[in-house]
């Protein structure tokens, strides 16, 4: 079949905040013990963290990492994770069933993160705790010195402040599971107040204020507003959160997901706008998207695992071909709304729902999606372009109108290149695809590349994992124009220099 992408040099749609590739870490599962931290492993430095990891990571280009949680920030101590090792408490994390040892603690999540040249973003718990814990854990990371707090932090070693700049009020605080979960009015008040003393300490912190934990919650929407409605003029962003599956194995409907995402963005956005208007504000509030992913491959088989151990091996899906196909549709859409999606974070990094896996004690390595995600965080930075597709249709049960290209156009001016993420969701057919690119001397192909011709079911399980793209095949310049064959079911990078 034939598709076309329309677009004109210089029609800015966003610029891109790079913070869009962030990613989480949360004390659960094996993402810390047995993830990024395994003091018995060969590959690990002399403070216990895995190398082998740290480089995984890095080439990811994450620039920001949500911690220490998710459901295990409601019932932390941050106080735990400071301080001598030795000294620190052994403690029951209720939320995933756990022995937590806080042998990992802010100080060495910091430096982790500081050598994988990412930033961190960090949650106050509005679980169990409330604005006491919150200004105090400001006041430790952020206050320069001459205080409790900010000498105690000099007094564990670190001499200058942490700077850390993003932080997130809580997590899924109308979820029934979460622990200290509360009605959107009694979050909205604590919110609005954390917020307040977390801004005196530090004013010039950004703050995430907790949205639905799912779109299918059935307070969505009027916990947003209600939650606005406190913590508008305190806030800075609003949270999304959202998993997928393939529960039904059903492709066609799967690889629409995305649409789902789509429209749960823009449901969010006007709901903001809609606060701003009653509030006759003139800010606006933008979304930090942070937990999106594929979970669904363990939900029945984790039950069976162990309670009360230390590092119980929860979320560990292994992914395959369609599900990397699945991140670049909704990796795309993030793209599309990156006018008010200003950060996402991949939830998880390691271990828990993640791209990279560890063996203990052994090696690590890429899943599927890997790749998809790397490739548009390394390559999808500068601005996304207004384009317009043609593309044929299709009907599921869950969507109607779903095009079988999925697309967006990214202009790195910095770099004269412009950039083509583009799936086809097609089954059988391949898409011979036409790019009006208006306004641009296009030079030459930099990249074509692939992620295409799997077993949709297909996993990398090792090292030498197979599901990884390759050589796309031809890309024609001609003039403003360029020509390329997508193949059915397929992932494509097309990166192309321009004057
Ligand atoms: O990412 C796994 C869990 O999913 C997080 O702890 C929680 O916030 C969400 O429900």
């Amino acid at each position: 079949m034939k598709a076309k992408i329309l677009t004109n040099k210089g029609d800015l749609f966003s610029s891109i905040d790079n913070r869009i590739y962030g990613s989480f870490i949360e004390h659960m599962g094996r993402a810390v013990y047995g993830g990024i931290y395994e003091p018995n492993n060969h590959m690990s430095d002399s403070y216990g963290f895995r190398e082998d990891v740290k480089e995984l990571v890095k080439a990811l280009q994450v620039p920001i990492i949500r911690y220490p949680g998710g459901n295990f920030l409601s019932g932390y101590n941050w106080e735990d994770g400071i301080g001598p090792v030795e000294e620190r408490p052994t403690r029951l994390d209720l939320a995933w069933q756990t022995i937590e040892t806080n042998e990992v603690g802010l100080h060495e999540f910091l430096n982790w993160s500081n050598q994988v040249q990412s930033e961190v973003m960090m949650g106050v718990n509005l679980g169990t705790r409330g604005i006491d814990a919150a200004r105090n854990l400001v006041e430790y990371c952020n206050f320069s010195n001459g205080t409790y707090y900010s000498d105690l932090r000099r007094a564990h070693g670190k001499k200058t402040p942490f700077g850390i700049k993003t932080w997130c009020l809580g997590n899924e605080m109308d979820g029934p599971w979460q622990i200290g979960a509360k009605t959107a009015e009694e979050y909205g008040r604590l919110a609005c107040e954390a917020a307040k003393v977390m801004k005196l300490v530090d004013e010039s912190i950004e703050l995430v204020v907790c949205g639905s934990s799912i779109s299918t919650m059935p307070t969505f929407g009027s916990w947003e507003q209600t939650v606005l409605e406190h913590t508008y003029e305190h806030v800075d962003y609003l949270s999304l959160h959202m998993y997928y599956g393939n529960s039904d194995n059903e492709i066609e409907n799967y690889l629409a997901k995305s649409l789902d995402m789509d429209r749960f963005i823009k449901g969010v956005v006007a709901i903001c706008d809609s606060i701003q208007a009653k509030k006759r504000s003139t800010k606006q509030i933008n979304l930090s998207f942070d937990e999106w992913n594929i979970w669904y491959h363990t939900l029945e088989s984790d039950n069976k695992i162990k309670k009360w151990q230390k590092a119980r091996p929860l979320l560990e899906d292994v992914y395959n071909f369609e599900d990397a196909l699945v991140i670049g549709c909704l990796l795309i859409t993030l793209l599309k709304n990156s006018n008010r999606v200003k950060i996402a974070c991949l939830a998880q990094l390691v271990n828990v729902i993640a791209p990279i896996v560890t063996e203990d004690g052994g090696d690590c390595w890429k899943q599927t999606t890997y790749y998809p995600f790397q490739q548009v965080s390394a390559y999808g930075r500068g601005h996304v372009l207004v384009s317009k597709t043609e593309s044929q249709t299709y009907h599921t049960k869950e969507f109607k109108g779903v095009p079988y290209l999925e697309n967006v156009l990214v202009d790195n001016c910095e770099r004269k290149e412009l950039i083509i993420f583009a799936v086809n969701r097609s089954v059988d057919e391949a898409i011979d695809l036409a790019l009006d690119l208006d306004g641009y001397t296009l030079t030459d192909v930099k990249e074509f590349s692939s992620l295409y011709g799997f077993d949709l079911k297909q996993t990398n399980t090792g090292k030498q994992g197979d599901v990884r793209p390759r050589d796309g095949g031809a890309v024609d310049l001609f003039e403003e124009k360029a020509f390329a064959k997508l193949q059915p079911l397929s992932w494509n990078m097309i990166r192309i220099g321009y004057n």
